[in-house]
């Protein structure tokens, strides 16, 4: 949720770096954007509505600066405005501030400080107004830190001061990089927005600020003690978090699973085999995550009951919490996260963690927030996970819990034979004349308004993904179903020409799965079936790679790009869907 950007260094062309960082950042949120520096003295702002993407960078040359923030907004307190976009600033233009995350105090502080004096309706703007009211008092570094020992919920900031040629950033919740150049700092929410630069990172932590002239200083924000950090090098290369020759980041992402899935056998034994062994020593195994890694969750609970033989609960994070009766010392908590940072996914750890629970996570960003929080943590080596919509992130992650639970089994070298197969079949998967098909089929359904799918056992929570997928990057009103549920319900709505998919794998549910799709067609549904056979009841044959029980990997990823191609024929961006941020800091 909302993207920032911050530089202090030996360049002049600060705010044009800023600008370009933040259009790597424009995944965070695209509703409106701004930057803000000091120019002879005095504040320079500008700040509008409207996609960072289309911000010119030529209407910044001619202002040279070697210091700035900026800030792309995903909006949750305030309407989308000019005036309500960042950077916000202090009533006497002393003081800027860029901000990710809620703060929940707003209100009290507004009061204490004259809602008269307020223009915006965020709850960012009593940042830099008290900021500016202790700067009267004392230095920029101690009025930034007493004003944020007052806030309360989650926050990133970037503060500058007119007059004070330094940075000064602080963080608790909502994630802040520091990136380190030579005689150059960055700041940014993500790293690939300054990865062109440098690959040498110190992460903030939370209740840390930082503060960056020609040098870099961290300190706790409640003590003032000074941290030493660790620089971190990250091995990303600068190429693989653009777009390359593809339209979208999306199909990007989607073809390469073939690599992000092949990544996941290359895990370290020792590594798997620990995680196996918390699993088994757990008494109450818990999985939990949000939106498409709480539906690879629920694909890992049918791997651990067919594979492993072990029961395994899932709850949505958002409602984790409220199973917190069930926690003890003994139990361990699985959590799932693309950017390791999500605040329902945070919650749900510090609930498990109140019980004295271990948690596990699988997360795609070393070193977030919750695979910093956790007992231990596997990174998923997806590589950057551009797109809104989550795709290779979420096949690598399946990946992942197939070596888990087959290692559970004592069959490890079984489970990387296995994910060494569905990588070279995705790889002959994706071949142009796979995707022109699948276009094809698009275009016979555009027009529809509603789509179902259904699917059973491991593939149950896959038509529960690919309804996601399709409603984030089409706006089409899909549903998935439980193959075995329509008879309960849904099957009413099914009239003449109603695009159902289905999604089939060889196994033993597969002749219930096809029953149930007679029944779809028996009431005029257009049936897309997605299966490694033919049979007469599809109007529409996806042929999918027979891989056992490792199909949901492999079935889910004609519908990433069959959601694509919707996308891009009803006319919209799908890398950016309407009221979706990438990462979701927010409860
Ligand atoms: C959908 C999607 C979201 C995320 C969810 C959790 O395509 O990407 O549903 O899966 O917001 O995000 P992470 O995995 O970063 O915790």
């Amino acid at each position: 949720m909302c993207g920032i950007f911050g530089y202090v260094g030996k360049r002049d062309n600060g705010l044009e770096l800023v600008v370009k960082g933040l259009q790597k950042l424009e995944y965070r949120g695209y509703d409106s954007w701004g930057v803000a520096t000091e120019l002879s003295g005095e504040l320079f702002i500008k700040k509008q509505v409207g996609k960072i993407s289309e911000a010119k960078l030529e209407d910044f040359a001619d202002k040279k600066t070697g210091l700035a923030i900026g800030h792309t907004r995903w909006a949750t307190h305030g309407g989308v405005t000019d005036i309500n976009a960042h950077p916000h600033f202090s009533s006497d233009k002393k003081v800027a501030v860029v901000h990710n995350g809620i703060i929940e105090n707003y209100e009290e502080i507004r009061e204490e400080l004259g809602r008269g004096n307020f223009i915006s309706d965020t709850d960012t703007e009593v940042i830099p107004q008290l900021i500016s009211k202790y700067l009267k008092e004392m230095s920029f570094k101690e009025a930034v830190q007493k004003t944020v020992q007052r806030l309360s919920g989650r926050y990133a900031i970037v503060a500058i001061a007119v007059g004070e040629n330094l940075l000064i950033a602080a963080r608790r919740g909502s994630p802040l990089i520091v990136g380190v150049g030579e005689e150059e700092y960055f700041l940014a929410s993500d790293i690939p927005a300054f990865l062109e630069y440098t690959q040498n990172v110190n992460y903030l932590d939370d209740n840390e600020m930082v503060i960056l002239d020609g040098n870099v200083e961290f300190l706790n924000i409640d003590t003032g003690t000074a941290i030493k950090k660790r620089l971190v090098n990250i091995d990303w290369k600068a190429e693989s978090a653009d777009k390359g020759e593809y339209d979208h980041y999306m199909l990007k992402e989607i073809m390469e699973q073939k690599d992000s899935i092949l990544r996941a056998i290359n895990q370290n034994t020792d590594d798997i085999m620990h995680i196996a062994q918390m699993i088994k020593d757990s008494r109450g195994c818990f999985l939990s995550g949000c939106g498409t890694a709480g539906k690879v969750c629920m694909a890992a609970e049918y791997f651990f009951s067919i594979i492993a033989g072990r029961h395994v609960n899932y709850a949505p994070a958002s409602e984790f919490p409220i199973f917190h009766h069930f926690l003890k010392p003994e139990s361990l908590l699985i959590v799932v996260s693309q950017s390791g940072e999500t605040a329902d996914v945070l919650e749900a750890m510090e609930a498990a963690k109140g019980k004295g629970a271990k948690v596990l996570s699988i997360v795609n960003v070393e070193s977030s927030t919750i695979a910093r929080q956790s007992d231990f943590s596997l990174h998923i080596k997806a590589g950057p996970e551009k797109a809104v919509a989550s795709t290779k992130a979420a096949t690598a992650q399946m990946a992942l819990f197939l070596l888990i639970t087959t290692a559970m089994k004592g069959e490890l070298q079984e489970g990387r034979r296995i994910l060494a197969e569905v990588a070279s079949r995705t790889n002959d998967m994706l071949n142009p004349r796979f995707l022109n098909y699948i276009k094809e089929v698009t275009q016979k359904i555009k027009g529809h308004d509603n789509l179902y799918i259904i699917g059973k056992a491991e593939n149950y929570p896959m038509a529960l993904e690919a309804a996601i997928k399709i409603q984030e990057v089409s706006y089409v009103h899909a549903e998935g179903f439980a193959a075995g549920e329509l008879k309960h319900g849904p099957i009413a709505l099914i009239t003449e020409g109603t695009p159902c998919i289905s999604m089939i794998a060889n196994d033993e549910v597969k002749s219930d799965v096809i029953n149930n799709t007679i029944e779809l067609k028996a009431r005029g549904a257009h049936i897309i079936g997605i299966s490694p056979d033919k049979h007469e009841v599809f109007d529409e044959w996806i042929k999918v790679p027979d891989v056992g029980v490792a199909s949901p990997l492999v079935n889910i990823i004609p519908v990433q790009l069959l959601a694509y191609y919707l996308g891009v024929l009803r006319g919209l961006d799908p890398d950016m869907p309407r009221n979706l941020a990438k990462s979701v800091t927010v409860k």
